[in-house]
């Protein structure tokens, strides 16, 4: 009776191909309506156009800083690129933490810490007299009307900084340069990491024309027809969309698949009926829908002894790094009882079977939806170029697709299955996005100075 009561459970989670195909149809919706003119604006996918034209083709050159905040790790890098025939990238990196009370601070408070990490930087390379041109790879939603101005829609993930919010980060960046009075620099791109890695990986693989992240949130971009970018002018070529897709299902239209654990994942987090999608299927919420259910089963006695212990009411103790030992093959069951016991759960040998089980149900789907959503891309790429069969590359990049021993599998088996019309390749980004920030820094050196 109680193993049938927690399978009853996990049945909601188990999502058949005709509800992925719906998924999937339900995405090419929500595209279409941020594509057009006069939807965009209600539009919960929101297609932000990034004012980037084409993937790299071996003519960038220079040297530059990145950033790159909003992921796990805030870096600060140094990229180096040569061009010609023995073309080559060279880069120099330092993380930095950022505190949580400066990502949940003000905004002045963010751009201070983060320009101070500049600064180290500058010093640790020897380079603070060097003006150079810096790409900014801010990892959040972003209204941009050109490469180097970005207006930030609404955080997103775990940062909350005051004053932010509609306002255009680049300029911030610039005052907050400016206040330091230490050292200038040219800030002439902002970047979506799904498009930095996208262009991290077209570097390597010209046939990369979308970007993929799995990581602490979940997002993709790829190249989309001018023509069919309505509130771009222009119908010549392509630009790069980053759409922006962890809002899907904000409008409502995933409520069938969504189940109690979901709103109540919803309910805890810093930005309540946003980002819903992006909250079923990314590593900083999949920890979160498996602390729900694990609460919920031994409320109802299945678990721990009915004991609700103070770390299951602790927010975040899941880490995707967690999961994934959990999940992991190659562990026994006494193996899963020394992870919960190092987070503070007292398990017995069923209690590890059953938490193993929740985390894979929780994973599986995961990765289903984000298959589901990603076959929606490439049957539209290839819709938008009339061909009957497609063949493209994505770019990868998450702790979420390189950690965990089963997402990027199921993810890879959903596309095929729901696109069957695409041979899909997927490339795993190594070096992050910054490296795809210097490339589209020294495309837009280059306008400029043409401009010029
Ligand atoms: C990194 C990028 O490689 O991947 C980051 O450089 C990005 O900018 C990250 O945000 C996504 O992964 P995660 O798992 O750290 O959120
Ligand atoms: C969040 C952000 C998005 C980013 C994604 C992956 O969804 O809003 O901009 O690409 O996380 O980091």
């Amino acid at each position: 009776e109680q193993a049938r009561q927690i399978q009853q459970t996990l049945a909601e989670f188990r999502l058949n191909k005709s509800q992925l195909l719906e998924v999937k149809k339900r995405m090419r919706v929500e595209i279409e309506r941020g594509l057009k003119k006069d939807s965009h604006k209600e539009a919960t996918v929101k297609m932000l156009p990034t004012f980037v034209r084409r993937t790299p083709d071996g003519t960038e050159n220079g040297d530059f800083l990145a950033l790159d905040l909003g992921g796990t790790n805030f870096r600060v890098l140094l990229v180096k690129i040569r061009s010609g025939k023995r073309r080559s990238v060279e880069m120099h990196n330092k993380i930095y933490a950022i505190p949580i009370e400066v990502m949940q601070g003000t905004g002045e408070e963010l751009f201070d810490h983060i320009v101070h990490c500049i600064s180290d930087f500058l010093d640790y390379m020897g380079m603070k007299s060097a003006r150079l041109p810096l790409g900014f790879t801010f990892s959040f939603p972003c209204h941009q009307t050109s490469l180097d101005a970005g207006i930030l829609v609404n955080w997103t993930k775990g940062f909350k900084a005051t004053d932010c919010e509609g306002e255009d980060v680049v300029e911030l960046l610039r005052e907050a340069i400016k206040r330091k009075e230490e050292f200038e620099l040219d800030v002439v791109a902002i970047v979506n990491d799904t498009v930095g890695t996208m262009m991290t990986c077209a570097y390597e693989e010209p046939t990369c024309e979308v970007g993929l992240i799995a990581g602490t949130g979940s997002n993709a971009c790829y190249m989309e027809e001018m023509r069919n970018i309505e509130i771009v002018p222009g119908t010549e070529g392509r630009m790069c969309v980053n759409m922006e897709w962890g809002a899907f299902g904000d409008n409502g239209c995933l409520d069938d698949i969504r189940t109690k654990y979901d709103q109540a994942v919803d309910e805890n987090s810093l930005n309540e009926g946003k980002q819903r999608y992006e909250k079923m299927c990314s590593g900083m919420y999949l920890g979160e829908i498996v602390r729900q259910i694990l609460i919920d089963l031994t409320k109802r006695g299945f678990l721990f002894r009915g004991q609700i212990s103070e770390t299951l009411k602790t927010r975040g103790i899941f880490e995707t790094k967690f999961l994934s030992q959990i999940e992991s093959d190659r562990l026994a069951l006494l193996q899963v009882r020394a992870i919960l016991q190092q987070l503070g759960l007292d398990s017995t040998c069923d209690d590890s079977i059953i938490v193993k089980e929740v985390c894979g149900t929780v994973s599986r789907r995961a990765a289903q939806i984000c298959g589901a959503g990603m076959a929606a891309v490439v049957d539209k790429i290839r819709e938008n170029r009339g061909l009957d069969h497609l063949d493209v590359t994505v770019g990868v990049d998450g702790t979420l697709y390189k950690l965990h021993p089963h997402f990027s599998r199921i993810f890879l088996q959903t596309v095929k299955e729901l696109a069957p019309k695409c041979d899909v390749n997927f490339l795993l980004s190594e070096d992050g996005s910054g490296k795809g920030a210097a490339l589209i820094t020294a495309v837009g050196c280059r306008q400029r100075e043409l401009d010029a």
